[in-house]
Order: structure tokens, then sequence, then C-alpha cells
């Protein structure tokens, strides 16, 4: 499909800022949103000087009704893509005495209403603009009304105890596109879950321990945009890492926990709480 208008959240930074630029071109249009005026307009200079029209909304995906009416724009083309870049992580404190460690209550909160809510607020109304879009060439075989695509994680794949509501909030957005992309594809609405490891962003740049798997923001734009190409289902990267994660969760709980327990990533105090 040819992408002519795109809609993106988390487009102030990180991997959905690099996806923005990436997908500029002229006689593109792109709604791009965060909560960071700052950000979005750093983003939106860059995406212009290669040719693409850009449209700004600072809000937060928290915000139902914000991120309906922001659904809504553009009233009179249709929509081609939209990718959910827009999230949030925080790992466990640092250990108790006895070797505990907790996440705050209101970190726990915050990941589910903007890691999962958040996404939900431009999937659900989109989802439904695109079913009411007309079928358009995409090949010589294929037709399709609009494609929609999250960044979920590989820790949406694993219960990994650093970081649990990181995975739990990941874990749901990842089943729920893959869950309902085999009747959607029938619509013509194609839906993919990014399922990678670390990205060198802002998000990961206080991370105290070595991050397996890191990619560069480039390298993971190309893994992305190559699977949206491919309409793939579940977009992966590196495989070594997603497939040994996979690996790890059929394993018994047990064994599985006392792997990760000693491992320095994500150890407790390790990655910044989301308050700090
Ligand atoms: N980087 C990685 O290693 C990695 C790996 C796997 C998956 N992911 C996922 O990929 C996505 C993008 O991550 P990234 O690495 O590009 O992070 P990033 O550089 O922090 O970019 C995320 C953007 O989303 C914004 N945002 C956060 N909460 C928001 C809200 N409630 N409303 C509106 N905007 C909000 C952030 O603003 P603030 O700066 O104010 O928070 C930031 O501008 C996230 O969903 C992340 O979970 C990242």
């Amino acid at each position: 499909m040819t992408y002519g208008t795109i809609f993106i959240t988390g487009a102030a930074s990180g991997i959905g800022r690099a996806l923005a630029v990436a997908l500029s071109a002229p006689g593109r249009q792109l709604h791009l949103a965060d909560c960071q005026q700052r950000g979005l307009d750093e983003t939106a200079a860059t995406c212009k000087a290669k040719g693409a029209e850009t449209h700004l909304t600072c809000l937060d995906v928290t915000d139902q009704n914000a991120m309906t009416q922001w659904c809504t724009q553009a009233a009179d083309r249709p929509i081609d893509l939209l990718l959910v870049c827009a999230g949030v992580t925080g790992g466990v404190d640092a250990c108790e005495k006895d070797g505990a460690a907790f996440e705050t209550l209101e970190q726990i909160r915050r990941m589910m209403a903007v890691n999962l809510d958040g996404a939900l607020n431009a999937i659900l109304p989109m989802m439904t603009r695109m079913r009411a879009q007309p079928l358009r060439k995409t090949g010589h075989l294929t037709r399709q009304r609009g494609q929609i695509c999250a960044i979920a994680s590989v820790a949406g794949l694993v219960s990994y105890p650093g970081t649990p509501s990181y995975s739990a909030s990941k874990a749901a957005l990842d089943r729920f596109l893959v869950a309902s992309g085999a009747y959607s594809r029938k619509a013509g609405i194609h839906l993919s879950s990014v399922c990678c490891s670390f990205v060198d962003t802002p998000m990961v740049a206080q991370n105290c321990f070595p991050m397996p798997g890191l990619s560069s923001v480039e390298r993971a734009v190309t893994h992305i945009l190559r699977g949206l190409k491919r309409r793939r289902r579940r977009i992966i990267f590196p495989a070594w890492l997603v497939l040994g994660s996979r690996f790890m969760d059929v394993l018994p709980i047990w064994l599985a926990e006392a792997y990760y327990i000693h491992q320095p990533t994500g150890r407790p105090g390790s990655m910044p709480r989301l308050d700090q």
C-alpha cells in the first residue's frame, strides 16, 4: 500500500519520531500526537524538510475524548496507517532487606493506562473509521482499507520480574492485536504488533545494565517498515532474543524465575521508576 495519510502517537521522541521521519516524503500527510509539544515541533521540522505535510496535536493518550477527536482529523481522506508508539516504562524499586522488590501502585496504574488504554484509545476509533473506508488496491491480488501497528515489546512475551506491569501491559496489547488480526484482515484492515528488544532511545537511556539485543533506532525502523510491507501480524527483532524469550515462557515458572532474578537486566533499582 502507498501510505498517503499516516497517524502516529509518541511522535515527539524515539521510535515514533524516527518512523515519522522515515515515512516523510512529498505528498504524505502526517498527523503526529504526543504529550511533548517541543519534541513534536522538532519532529515536524525534520518531516517538513523532507517534504511531508504535518499536523501536530499535543495530548495525553489516556484522555479518551481527546484521542477520539484526534482520530477524526483528515475527515476528507482515507487513513492508510496508524502507528501507536506512545508508551512508558519503569522497573521495580531497589530490594528491601529481605530481597523483596515492588512497583509503586501509581506506576502500575499509569503503565496500564498509557500502554494499554492509551493504545486502545487510538486503535479502536481508527478501526471503526477504517471499516467505513473503501477497499483500495495494494498489489495485483491484494486490496486493503488500512493498517494499524502498535509497538508492544518482547517484555510482553515473558513474565519478567524486573518490570511486571510493563510486561503485563505489553502482553495485553500484543495479544489483542494478534488475536483481532484474523477477522480484521478479512475486512481489509491489517493489524501488527511489534515485539522487539531494547532500542536505543531516550526511554532506555537511564538503564543501568547491559541491554541484550540493543538495536539502533534506525535499525528498528527498518525492521518495522519491512514487517509492515509484508503485513506481518507480529514483527519481531532481534529474532534470537524473541525466540529465546518464547522458550523461557514454556519453562516451569520456578526455573524461568530463578534465571531472570539472577540476570543484571532489570535487576531491582536498575531501571528508573516512572515518576523519577
Ligand atoms: N526503547 C525500547 O527499548 C523499547 C523496546 C520495546 C518497546 N518499546 C516501546 O516502543 C514505544 C516507543 O518507545 P521509545 O523508546 O520511542 O520511547 P520514548 O523515546 O520515550 O518515546 C515515547 C514518547 O511517547 C510519549 N508519551 C508517553 N506517555 C504519553 C502519554 N500519556 N500521552 C502522550 N504521549 C506520551 C513520551 O513522552 P515523555 O517523554 O513525556 O514520556 C515520548 O515522547 C513505547 O511504547 C515503548 O514501550 C520501546
